[in-house]
């Protein structure tokens, strides 16, 4: 079983949620599919399809306006939160020791958490993708209890561009032999950038590969489903 979750961002109106998700609950597959909404987006949920939102407060309830706490996800049927996600630590300012909190609320909230870690372009290109994809994994995983961790590098996000396979394939044994380390050998790890019907079968075929975060591609029938089709 492999995971394939959609993450739309801020995309997408109930008319286009709507056919998404119908022609989903159709689709006959032995992977779990995931379709990460905006929060308005979820309300009202009897889809049919396991849902996830992309974010989450660290906080249970309060005087935190704007916010949206796990209590609220769990009464709103979700199942999955991204956290950590690139465009939240780079435009709202996340560090590791908020995304472990947000991480650690959700499974207090019997949500399992989607931690995202990446490398930046300029990591990247200076030779510190392992270093910089370690440092952020272990600083950002809860202490305790389920979560899957998604590797997005950051340059891949949006960008067309996708490592190589063998890129991937180091990446996600040095966060396989780190999360060993520390004594977790249970967590599911997905690819995530630039994801498309031409790439996704070979990239979640490559060892450690548990599943793929699917961000543009994720928004119609016309290229999601594609992705889940092409993987049995
Ligand atoms: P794209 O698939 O659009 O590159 O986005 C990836 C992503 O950020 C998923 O979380």
């Amino acid at each position: 079983m492999k995971f394939i979750v959609g993450n739309w961002k801020m995309n997408g109106t109930s008319e286009s949620r709507g056919a998404l998700l119908k022609s989903i609950r159709n689709v006959i597959t032995n992977n779990k599919i995931v379709v990460c909404l905006p929060f308005i987006l979820i309300c009202g949920n009897d889809f049919g399809v396991t849902l996830g939102a992309q974010d989450i407060s660290e906080h249970d309830n309060g005087a935190y306006t704007g916010d949206i706490s796990g209590q609220m996800l769990n009464d709103a049927n979700v199942k999955y939160v991204i956290v950590g996600h690139s465009e939240r630590r780079t435009y709202h300012h996340e560090t590791n020791e908020i995304v472990r909190a947000k991480a650690t609320a959700a499974i207090k909230n019997k949500i399992v958490p989607i931690i995202c870690v990446g490398e930046s372009t300029e990591e990247k290109n200076s030779g510190r993708t392992m270093s910089a994809v370690k440092k952020m994994l272990l600083e950002s995983i809860p202490l305790s209890g389920e979560f899957i961790v998604a590797y997005e590098p950051y340059w891949a996000i949006g960008s067309g561009k996708t490592p190589s396979g063998s890129e991937i394939a180091d990446v996600f044994e040095t966060i396989r032999k780190a999360l060993s380390n520390a004594g977790r050998d249970d967590v599911a790890l997905l690819y995530g950038g630039s994801v498309n019907a031409t790439n996704a079968k070979e990239i979640v075929n490559i060892k450690n590969v548990d599943g793929l975060l699917v961000g543009g591609a994720s928004l119609k029938s016309d290229t999601f489903l594609p992705i889940i089709k092409s993987i049995d």
